[in-house]
Parts: C-alpha cells; structure tokens; sequence
C-alpha cells in the first residue's frame, strides 16, 4: 500500500486533511458547507471576486442555500474563500467543481475543466488528492486531466492521487442535501480510489465505490440521459393524448400506482438547468469516436427541445378560439426559474416561450419572485427582461397567462380566478376550469 495515501488517510479520518473547492456555485457551495459541518478547514477557490466578496461578508449569492454555517465557520476561522490559487499547495484534498457547458456546436466545452488542471498542476505536490466532480464524458480524468497534472513529474497513483466523483445536487430539494445523497467514487488506481472514498464517507450518508473514473464518469451520465429521455416520453405522450382528449396528468397518476416497473416522470415547457438538456451530448460527442451515433440522446433532445414550441403553439391556438390573435396580444409568463423554488435560470425553456411569443408578435412580460431580473441567458442575450409585480389587476388585463413554473410563492387559485385565459404547462391548476388549457 503507498504510505503517502496511508498518511492522507490518517488526516482525513482525523479531519486534520485541508479541504480546498474550487469552484463554488450551485454544486461547490454546498460541498463546501458538507465539509464544514463534519469538522474539516475549507478553502474556496473561485475566479469570480463578486462570490469571494460576497462570502466573505457572510452572503450567498445562491438564494435557496442559506450560509449561516460558512459565516461561523469563517468566524472560526475553519473557512476561507480566495482567488489567489497559490494556495492550492497547502491543500491535502482539491475538489474540482467547475461548469462544463456545451461550445457553440453543441460540442462539450473542457476548458474549464482543463484550465483548472493547469492551475492545479501549477502547484500540485506530493500526497495531495485531486477529485474532479463536474459531469463529463468517460476518460475526462485519466485521459485528459492526468496527463496535464502529471507535467512536472508527479505520478498519479504514486505521488499524487486522482479521482472522479460525480455530484447529485438536486438544487432546492428540502430533503436530498448534499450530505444525504450516496456518492460514486471512482479512482485511477486503487490506493487513488481508496482516499478518495475515505474523504467522502467523512460527508455523506454512502459512498458507492466502483472500478474506475470512467465507470463513475459514465454513471452520472447515464443518470442524466435517463432523465431526459423519460422526460421525452412522457413530453411525446402529452402530445399524443391532448390530441386524443385524454389528461396527461391523470395517466401518470394511475400508471404510478403499479408497485414496480414504473417511476413517474412528468411533462413541462422543456427542460433547464445546467444538466439534463447539456450531459447527454458529453456522450453523443464521446460516441462519435468509437463511430456510434446516439440515438435515444438524439431523438429525445429533439422532442424536449420542441416543448416550447408546443406552449407557444397551444397559447396561439386558446387565444384563436376565443377570437384573439397573438399579434398584439398581452402575455405574462409566469417563472423564469427552470424549475420551481430556485432562482436559477440557466437553460430556462421560457426564455425560449418569451422570445418565441414576441416573434409571432406579442407583447409579454413576465413574473418571478426568485428571479427580479435575470442575467443574459446563453441563447437569448438580448431579451431584455424585468419581472412585474403580479397582481389581480395586471392578471385580469392580460389575454394569456402562461405557467412555465410552478413556484410554490403563487397562489394558482388565485391565477386562474382573476386571469382570462391560463396555459398550464405544469399542470399547476387541479381543478377543471374551462379559462385553463393544459399545455
Ligand atoms: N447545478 C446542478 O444541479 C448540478 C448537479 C450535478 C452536477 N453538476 C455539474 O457540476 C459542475 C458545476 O456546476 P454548477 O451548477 O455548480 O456550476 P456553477 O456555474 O454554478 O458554478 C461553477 C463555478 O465555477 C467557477 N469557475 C469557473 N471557472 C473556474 C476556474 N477556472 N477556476 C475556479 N473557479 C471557476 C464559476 O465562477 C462558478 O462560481 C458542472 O459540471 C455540472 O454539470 C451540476
């Protein structure tokens, strides 16, 4: 056994191991407090000064994740957070949590990744472990990063040790917190695997360890296609049975009352978020190397990606029927959130719904207590955006109010009482109204 992963799993269990996260948005932040909360020093290591600043103040600049712990931490003087990357030296463990978004051919985009191997590289030494997190395509660790930390010298396996452990953060989730979810490990060599599910069975409730990064890079992948494809499905099946005159919503209740063999997925506006509508090319793009083409990804990209097609066209088509057109017609677009309870809005498909809406000629605004104004979105730079305040009088002045979150802050009774038209595409009005289209 190598003695230096024998010394790094002493200080680990002694909670003596310095904890180093770089990159701290919605996956390194709460890694950082699981951390924290067990006993261990952290640093936070980001390129963005505003997050330094602002944790350094005692602010998140996460709404749903509250940081009492990281203040008295850094009172204690347990936390710190910098951009000065120098310190990564005096790390025993370095998580690496940066975004790997897709390039403007929907291509995966590695040079967060690999840029942050270089900074590491920079000051890599003996008997430090080097963890990346961040969801990518089988072979990211050993094959790309292992050879840019192994530059000046060092050895994985030997001198250093690398790992791959992808995160499950489920943003908002009152009852999945980091600390509650099993984790997979995998390692580039055994003893590399070894400290690495040393350092996470100190945070979370399980660790899973398997046979190597690829397995564990490829684990998380397969989660998130899983998601996307059965979210096409169900997508395809809303299509088919609104046309059929059958609720979507209510098949999926009685499909999901069979005890095995079914786990209920649900239609919307599209997917968001920084995972499902981007992971699954990681793999389509690792594919096309071994000349396979994928075709489950394919195809259910190409349904989920319609979905805000299919709001706009059922709001055009409710207004038609009751002798509006959609040119010129006042829309409020109700969450900007992908999802609700987070004031996330990466990938939101009603960016999508907004800006198709306006082409067709309406004039929409929008509404969400989580987000007042959202930044640029990736695909719509130049929506310019700011959320209105919601009240009966501006509902009632609207020909179409459509739901693309379901925020738990809106009163949907009240919504669909003081609205003309509403178009549900979350399903968020129970009861059957006949000014609510399910869309
Ligand atoms: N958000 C989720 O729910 C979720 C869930 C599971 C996995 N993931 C994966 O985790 C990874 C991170 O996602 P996220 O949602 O936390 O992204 P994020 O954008 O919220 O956070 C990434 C952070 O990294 C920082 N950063 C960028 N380049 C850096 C660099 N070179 N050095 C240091 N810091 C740098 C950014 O400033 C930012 O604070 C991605 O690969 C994502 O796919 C995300």
């Amino acid at each position: 056994m190598n003695r230096l992963s024998l010394i790094l799993e002493r200080k680990i269990r002694d909670k003596k191991a310095k904890i180093g996260v770089i990159g701290l948005g919605y996956v390194g932040l709460p890694l950082v407090k699981a951390f924290l909360n067990k006993g261990f020093t952290v640093t936070g290591f980001d390129i963005d000064p505003r997050k330094i600043r602002m944790l350094k103040q005692g602010r998140s600049y996460l709404k749903h994740i509250a940081i009492d712990d990281v203040k008295s931490a850094f009172k204690a003087r347990r936390f710190s957070a910098t951009d000065d990357f120098k310190r990564l030296s005096r790390m025993d463990a370095i998580i690496i949590c940066v975004p790997t978004p897709l390039d403007s051919h929907r291509n995966p985009d590695l040079s967060f990744v690999l840029h942050t191997a270089e900074t590491v590289a920079a000051t890599i030494r003996k008997g430090q472990l080097i963890v990346l997190e961040s969801t990518t395509y089988p072979g990211t660790t050993d094959d790309e990063m292992r050879p840019i930390l192994e530059r000046n010298g060092l050895r994985a396996g030997h001198d250093f040790f690398l790992a791959f452990s992808p995160e499950r953060e489920n943003p908002g989730d009152p009852v999945f917190s980091t600390a509650r979810i099993p984790k997979v490990v995998g390692g580039y060599s055994k003893d590399c695997l070894r400290v690495a599910n040393a350092l996470y069975s100190q945070v979370v409730v399980k660790t899973v360890p398997v046979s190597s990064t690829k397995v564990a890079e490829s684990a998380k992948l397969l989660e998130n296609i899983f998601r996307s494809v059965n979210i096409a499905l169900v997508n395809e099946m809303k299509m088919i049975l609104d046309r059929l005159g059958i609720d979507v919503w209510e098949v999926i209740r009685a499909a999901s009352s069979k005890p095995f063999g079914f786990m209920p997925f649900y239609p919307g506006p599209g997917l968001g978020g920084h995972c499902i509508p981007i992971d699954p090319f990681y793999l389509t793009w690792k594919a096309r190397e071994v000349e396979y083409s994928t075709k489950f990804i394919e195809l259910a990209g190409e349904i989920n990606t319609f979905m805000p097609s299919y709001v706009m066209a059922k709001t055009i088509e409710a207004l038609g029927q009751r002798c509006r057109s959609i040119k010129g017609a006042r829309v409020l677009v109700l969450g900007i959130a992908y999802k609700k309870d987070i004031d996330d809005q990466r990938e939101s498909p009603s960016f999508k719904i907004i800006s198709l809406l306006r082409e067709k000629g309406a004039k929409v605004s929008y509404n969400d207590p989580h987000i007042p104004a959202p930044g640029p979105s990736r695909e719509y730079p130049h929506l310019s955006l700011r959320s209105v305040p919601l009240t009966a009088s501006r509902l009632k002045s609207m020909d179409a109010v459509v739901i693309a979150t379901d925020h738990s802050a809106y009163d949907f009774d009240w919504i669909a009482k003081n609205s003309r038209l509403v178009v549900d595409a979350r399903n968020a009005i129970k009861k059957r109204r006949s000014n609510v289209v399910k869309a």
